[in-house]
């Protein structure tokens, strides 16, 4: 994030409580049940946001040397994932080309070749088929014919995207919607991988999406954990093409208005979240950045998952309480035992049927931005901002 955005987003938070106001989206919507609990826009969802649509698999942290891979099958692809010897990030179908075995199946790693499981033909980390046992045998082949399937991948600004689908377009401009100088300034790239988690919830993956979209709960769902350290009802939002940036305000901001502007962060007063379209978070602390992948499964409007992936800055290493144990353990205390606790039960609730719709108040701009967007996404209709 560049030193003056920091400094205006700190300057807005401050306003904001100076003067006992917040966001404000100029009105409220409701949103039908059925978004959360239709089969068919489950379905539609899993086709567009998940089959046909860009994915971001990790950042440059993941494979963090030539020879590194990750494989992972979270959006309905066998996914192998690598770093080839000049350093370039690939992406493949994890699937043989002999007889279609999952050729790796480890999750993540150091090889250069990978050989398939079943009869051993081995490919390279550049997915060239580079032997096949008893070919003379077997018979004569076209190796150069017969690699593994690759896939659209760009490595931008410590990013890793990739698309499922091997003719997929992948623009990253519009993907980060304006976003990539600021990335760049924070320099994702160079962050060390350091674990990962992942939380299996029995509710429809948009609530997970959700629960990352306000800070109004904090105040009640988080009076224990984050409130302490968060003024509950202050937030910055701003919105890049599909994806958006929220700053939670910290109570740090408090000790900030003493301080010479020139000397501020932004993690001093605030705690940056971005959502990126479709399904990720990506929480930016001073030391630490956690990246969170939602997924449905298939097109099961109730149950999802999340891969929470730990990144830590290189120099923050060794400082002892950004080990991966206590970094997972305050992480799922609170979005496992307390967000996504709360929003599986507002499942159970939209399930009961009593509702016919939920409401996204003023202060909740997050929730009314991409619920259209998705919307937009899947040919529907935005729903209406009203009076309020
Ligand atoms: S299926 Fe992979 S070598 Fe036969
Ligand atoms: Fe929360």
């Amino acid at each position: 994030m560049e030193r003056a955005e920091q400094v205006r987003v700190l300057k807005r938070l401050m306003d904001h409580i100076d003067n006992g106001t917040n966001v404000d989206a100029g009105g409220i919507r409701h949103n039908p049940a059925e978004a959360y609990t239709s089969p068919d826009i489950a379905a539609r969802e899993w086709e567009s946001f998940f089959r046909s649509h860009p994915q971001i698999i990790g950042l440059s942290g993941d494979l963090p040397e030539a020879g590194s891979f990750v494989t992972h099958n979270d959006f309905g692809v066998p996914l192998l994932a690598t770093r080839n010897q000049n350093g370039t990030f690939r992406a493949f179908a994890n699937v043989c080309r002999h007889r279609g075995a999952i050729v790796e199946e480890t999750s993540r790693g150091k090889k250069n070749l990978f050989s398939c499981p079943f009869h051993a033909w081995t490919y390279s980390s550049e997915g060239k088929l580079v032997a096949v046992p008893k070919e003379e045998h077997f018979g004569a082949i076209d190796k150069d014919c017969h690699g593994l399937v690759e896939l659209p991948a760009k490595e931008h600004c410590g990013v890793l995207w990739v698309h499922p689908q091997a003719d997929g377009q992948l623009d990253v401009d519009t993907l980060m919607g304006g976003l990539t100088p600021e990335f760049t300034a924070w320099d994702f790239a160079s962050l060390v991988y350091i674990g990962d988690d992942t939380y299996e919830t029995p509710m429809n993956w948009k609530l997970a999406i959700d629960t990352f979209g306000e800070t109004y709960h904090f105040s009640a769902l988080h009076k224990n954990s984050l409130f302490p350290f968060f003024h509950g009802n202050v937030q910055g939002y701003d919105i890049y093409g599909r994806n958006h940036r929220m700053a939670l305000c910290t109570r740090g901001i408090d000790d900030l208005r003493n301080k010479p502007e020139e000397t501020w962060h932004i993690n001093d007063g605030a705690f940056p979240v971005y959502y990126m379209f479709p399904n990720v978070q990506v929480n930016v602390g001073q030391a630490t950045v956690i990246l969170v992948r939602v997924y449905p499964h298939g097109d099961d409007p109730d149950r999802s998952f999340s891969r929470i992936s730990f990144y830590a800055r290189p120099d923050a290493l060794d400082s002892g309480d950004n080990t991966i144990a206590e970094l997972a353990t305050r992480f799922a205390e609170i979005i496992r035992d307390e967000d996504y606790a709360a929003a599986a039960s507002s499942h159970r609730g939209l399930r009961s049927g009593f509702l016919k719709e939920m409401v996204f108040g003023r202060n909740e701009p997050a929730l009314h931005h991409y619920h259209n967007t998705y919307r937009d996404a899947l040919g529907m209709e935005p729903l209406p901002l009203e009076e309020a």
